[in-house]
């Protein structure tokens, strides 16, 4: 009998119902904006299994050095008996998590991908045979709930950054839904890439191999194939740019030209002026301050600040506020 377990919270037509919506009110806008959620179709999510692997993309190692070096001091100082992670794709750098917390019972990843999570869990269960592995298909930030009966303490990890993909206000909502999971004894492991100069932050968003253009633009493909969108990419430049106001990575794609996308099944036609933009991703960075403030928001209280020896990226972990005035 396999413990593995894989619960889809989300129906079958929910994706495809958000990425119309999506769509629709994006394209429509000015300035025209996706979420990058949809760069993540299998083609996507290979592409960007790629970017973590160029040169000039620095915080999935950084993220891995944290993890490598601090892991058994997350275990003992959380004692977890069920590890939570959001977004876990391949759950790759959850591997140094799993092989320090000795005393865990039960692996939830998260992920609105089934094919990732049905890979990962396997691949985690020949390495621990004892877990039970309980995998959900959902999109965390539609209310997420966590399957009953796994034992606390829980550690609810999210991973890689991308806490950094839902601009300010979104954040917040975000950052109080995860909190309301919690309990007393739980704790929040959260990774966020940190400001520093600019040539580094551009670079790693605009690599010279051009592979994360190539993902940018991957985004069209999946207009093309799910909404019958007969966008180009080739009339489409790939634009990384630092907001130094609001210290954030935006990843857009420039038209090249005048031109005009059909998108059949949302009977929609959409203009485009020579190089006017569109805007795909807003990649935030963080400071320690900022961070426990965001997180004091949330009622979650910073409790370790871990990052890279070059000071890259960091690891936050808190718990909630304990229910007192004082
Ligand atoms: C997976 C969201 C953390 O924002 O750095 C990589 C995605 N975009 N290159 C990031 C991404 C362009 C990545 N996250």
């Amino acid at each position: 009998m396999s413990p593995l377990r894989i619960t889809r919270t989300l129906p079958e037509d929910a994706m495809d119902a958000a990425l119309r919506s999506d769509v629709l009110h994006g394209l429509t806008r000015t300035p025209k904006t996706l979420p990058p959620k949809w760069f993540y179709d299998a083609r996507g999510s290979e592409l960007f299994e790629d970017i973590t692997r160029l040169p000039e993309y620095y915080p999935t190692r950084a993220e891995r050095e944290i993890l490598l070096t601090r892991a058994a001091e997350i275990a003992s100082v959380t004692g977890a008996r069920t590890l939570v992670e959001l977004g876990s794709g391949s759950s790759d750098k959850t591997r140094h998590l799993l092989e320090e917390l000795t005393d865990l019972d039960s692996y939830v990843p998260v992920d609105v991908s089934d094919s990732a999570l049905k890979g990962a869990g396997e691949v985690l269960l020949a390495e621990h045979p004892g877990l039970n592995v309980h995998a959900l298909v959902a999109d965390f930030q539609q209310g997420l709930v966590l399957p009953s009966g796994t034992p606390g303490p829980r550690l609810l990890a999210f991973l890689g950054g991308t806490v950094g993909n839902l601009p300010p206000a979104e954040r917040a909502v975000f950052l109080s839904s995860l909190r309301a999971l919690l309990e007393p004894g739980d704790a929040l492991l959260l990774g966020t890439d940190l400001v520093k100069d600019e040539a580094t932050l551009v670079a790693a968003y605009d690599d010279a191999q051009g592979v994360t253009a190539e993902f940018n633009k991957n985004v069209l493909s999946v207009l093309a194939r799910e909404l019958g969108a007969d966008c180009d990419p080739a009339d489409f430049a790939h634009v990384a740019l630092w907001d130094r106001e609001n210290e954030w990575i935006e990843m857009r794609l420039r038209a090249r030209h005048d031109l005009t996308v059909k998108i059949r099944d949302l009977d929609l036609t959409v203009d485009f002026a020579a190089g006017e933009e569109l805007r795909t991703e807003v990649s935030a960075k963080f400071r320690k301050d900022g961070v426990r403030a965001e997180l004091a928001a949330a009622k979650l209280e910073l409790t370790h600040w871990w990052t890279d020896s070059e000071g890259r990226f960091a690891l936050s972990l808190s718990v909630p506020h304990t229910a007192t005035d004082r």
